[in-house]
């Protein structure tokens, strides 16, 4: 049994987010819908916040704007309070146009061009740097006030392969003795505040690796403090706090990470005389998974000999984590809420790939076309990972809020299928 969250309700046997009806929202803006709970967004940036505050004064959160860079998001972020971690100049823009300040951006990219740099240098942001190359190319073009080095902590987690950013086998971070070398060029040309960073990975349940990696990242920033003499401003322990998918997942408990983390944090900044740096960290998915849903239509049903099918209006355009990553999203019945399962289903979309499957073996309820799903936990890397392939426009975005409702995304129509595009070229000698 799936015990259902805020900011879900189950109104009549109707699912209800944050007080709007999911069939009302099905049936005014179309499918695939992605909807999201300006509330609970606000909810989870305070409860992270308020957890992190008890232990340490000096707190900053940066969003991760790729869990969902909409504009409302975004806005919503600035107005909390929040900062901005931003990975490409298109995330730096859109955090410029929400109303953040250029310092309240923090640029983490990796195979960064020379004219992104530039563009970074001339927007004011910071940059954290991830390798001795970036480093000289930025420097070439401006030397900033302010500078971040992503090191690698050498542990990394995270729910799949692709999603884990330190250790052995990752391009990200400088490993301990490029760090070194980066901050001594750094302050040789005459950058004047400094802040260390790390990013372990996504999806993590546990606060073990968090424990293990800061500890590393910690015993670096001391080697560096004490052979290159730097303070630092900041130290960022990046995002990756993960949030429970499956119904027998445990949540990350705010309190435990923040007891632990910030315990190990005072004790050894303390100890190596690293003086009372800020805490940053760099949470996407924790704040916005839960705030949102996919709405998807049910439109065909099918049985083959193996296996029944249920043919739904999303695919792996619309959210790519389940064929991406192998990753689990629970899946409600939004118009029978009270309905009980009655067989095993595969959820598969419209794309022409096996692997185009929401969910499989799922038990649902009796199942008849037109029926609604609900497809939670879609609020971090849904609509922003989605893309046009099959010539399929992307989906529409609702936002939420204490049952009033507006449209933040149109839905796409076959005309944007066509941007940018020439039917045909001409020849350039
Ligand atoms: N900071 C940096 C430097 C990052 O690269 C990331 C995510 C974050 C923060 C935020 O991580 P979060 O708190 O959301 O775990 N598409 C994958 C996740 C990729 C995350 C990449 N980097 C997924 O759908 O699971």
């Amino acid at each position: 049994m799936y015990t259902l969250k805020e900011p879900l309700e189950n109104k009549n046997g109707q699912l209800f987010i944050d007080g709007v009806s999911t069939k009302t929202l099905a049936e005014k803006f179309d499918t695939p819908l992605y909807v999201i709970s300006e509330k609970r967004i606000r909810q989870n940036y305070q409860r992270l916040n308020n957890a992190l505050k008890q232990n340490y004064e000096k707190v900053k959160i940066f969003y991760a704007a790729k869990a969902n860079s909409n504009l409302a998001v975004l806005k919503t972020m600035e107005n909390e309070g929040a900062n901005i971690d931003a990975v490409s100049p298109g995330e730096v823009f859109m955090a410029l146009t929400s109303g953040f300040t250029p310092d309240r951006i923090l640029f983490t990219g990796t195979s960064v061009r020379n004219d992104e740099l530039k563009f970074l240098s001339d927007s004011n942001v910071t940059v954290n740097v991830d390798s001795l190359s970036q480093l000289d190319r930025l420097l070439k073009i401006a030397v900033p006030k302010v500078l971040s080095v992503r090191v690698n902590p050498e542990i990394g987690a995270g729910h799949h392969n692709h999603v884990i950013t330190a250790g052995k086998q990752t391009k990200f971070g400088l490993w301990e003795n490029n760090a070194l070398k980066a901050y001594a060029t750094a302050k040789a040309a005459g950058v004047e505040k400094f802040g260390i960073h790390m990013h372990i990975g996504s999806g993590v349940l546990d606060v073990k690796p968090f424990l293990a990696a800061l500890d590393k990242l910690l015993g670096i920033a001391r080697k560096i403090h004490e052979q290159v003499g730097i303070d630092f401003e900041s130290v960022d322990v990046g995002g990756g706090i993960g949030v429970p998918y499956k119904p027998e997942d445990k949540e990350l408990d705010l309190n435990v990470y923040s007891e632990k983390v910030l315990a190990l944090f005072k004790n050894k900044t303390q100890q190596y005389g690293l003086g009372e740096p800020v805490f940053c960290v760099e949470p996407g998915r924790f704040l916005v998974a839960d705030a949102g849903v996919l709405l998807t239509t049910v439109n065909t049903l099918k049985a083959t000999p193996f296996r029944k099918f249920i043919g739904v209006d999303a695919g792996f355009t619309t959210l790519v984590r389940p064929a991406m990553y192998g990753s689990y999203h629970h899946i409600l019945v939004a118009n029978k809420m009270f309905a009980s399962e009655e067989g095993k289903y595969d959820i598969a979309g419209p794309i022409c790939e096996s692997g185009d499957l929401l969910a499989k073996d799922r038990r649902l309820p009796k199942m008849e076309e037109g029926d609604l799903l609900a497809v939670l936990n879609a609020g971090a890397y849904g609509f922003s990972m989605s893309s046009q392939y099959n010539a399929r426009p992307r989906a529409a975005e609702v936002l939420v809020k204490d049952g009033k409702y507006k449209v933040v995304r149109e839905r796409e129509q076959l005309d944007d299928l066509m941007v940018s595009q020439r039917m045909s070229a001409e020849w350039e000698q």
